[in-house]
């Protein structure tokens, strides 16, 4: 993987906030990735100096139920994150045999503390327990997830996606936008608030026919695949050379290592790397949603 080591300063506006952001320079002849980790540790330096100078620190509650250990390793990172920028993250652990209502009555005790801005129930959770249910008890303006149908917040996936592409000017008007997949808390999100930002969306997933996929893909702009196949998309389908790739799938491969929807290093202006990439976007949002959440208190 080529990377250039050249790089232009260019400031940009976020949350009223200036910046300078190290912008690697493009060349048709070689490939770059956009500067995820860059882009993430200045916002998470913004969010830092916004909390420091609260006199209330932020409060999010991370609910856990049993002891699933993918799950045990994203709340490891959430609170990492939560802790980074001076957020205090609590977690309250059931065991994975807890009754519905149980867990229903801790979320509606946490709903009426007002020490609490932003409640998560981690997923996935014992099959005995709705996630629906789950969804429509998180108080609505504390569902920093994003999952409940009244939350005032965006999914964090698609927001972090939409605020990089926002501060990396992507230029939305207009654009040919295709999102592969389309579930609740991604593609469907996810199409809805490009559509908002007024590219052309047109939403792919597992039903469209295979040359389908290669003709909108050839005259896309920009690209978010959450499909979750590793290495699906190759060299053998068309790509705009100006595209966007953002990349959502992460699978881990029979080489242990992590993979993304797309195979690395396609022909087009940016694609977002696996891993480093949108996961780190989405561990942003969360951030923002809840400092949201704390201007609404
Ligand atoms: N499990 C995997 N990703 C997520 C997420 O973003 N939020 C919650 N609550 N659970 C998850």
């Amino acid at each position: 993987m080529n990377r250039l080591d050249v790089r232009q300063g260019h400031p940009f506006c976020f949350q009223d906030e200036l910046f300078f952001v190290m912008k690697k320079q493009t060349s048709p002849s070689i490939i770059l990735y956009m500067d995820i980790k860059e882009y993430v540790t200045l916002r998470k330096s913004a969010l830092k100096n916004q909390i420091s100078s609260l006199t209330k620190k932020p409060r999010l509650s991370i609910i856990t139920v049993g002891n699933d250990p993918a799950s045990e390793a994203y709340v490891r990172g959430k609170k990492k994150d939560a802790a980074e920028v001076g957020i205090e993250a609590i977690q309250t652990w059931f065991p994975g045999d807890i009754s519905e209502e149980t867990l229903l009555d801790a979320i509606r005790k946490q709903n009426n503390d007002s020490s609490i801005d932003g409640i998560l129930v981690q997923l996935p959770v014992p099959k005995s327990i709705s996630v629906e249910h789950i969804n429509l008890t998180i108080d609505p303006k504390k569902d920093v997830d994003g999952f409940t149908p009244l939350s005032q917040f965006r999914p964090c996936t698609p927001r972090g996606i939409i605020d990089y592409l926002t501060a990396e000017k992507f230029p939305f008007k207009g654009a040919n936008a295709v999102v592969v997949g389309r579930s609740e808390i991604v593609g469907k999100p996810m199409a809805k608030l490009l559509l908002e930002k007024d590219c052309n969306v047109v939403q792919l997933h597992s039903k469209t026919k295979p040359d389908d996929f290669r003709f909108y893909f050839a005259h896309a702009d920009l690209i978010v695949s959450a499909i979750g196949k590793m290495n699906t998309w190759d060299a053998s389908y068309s790509y705009r050379p100006s595209a966007w790739l953002i990349d959502v799938g992460i699978t881990r491969g029979e080489d242990g290592h992590l993979h993304g929807d797309f195979v690395p290093s396609l022909p087009v202006a940016k694609q977002t790397p696996v891993p480093g990439g949108v996961g780190l976007l989405t561990r942003l949002a969360l951030l923002e949603n809840l400092m949201e959440a704390v201007k609404h208190r």
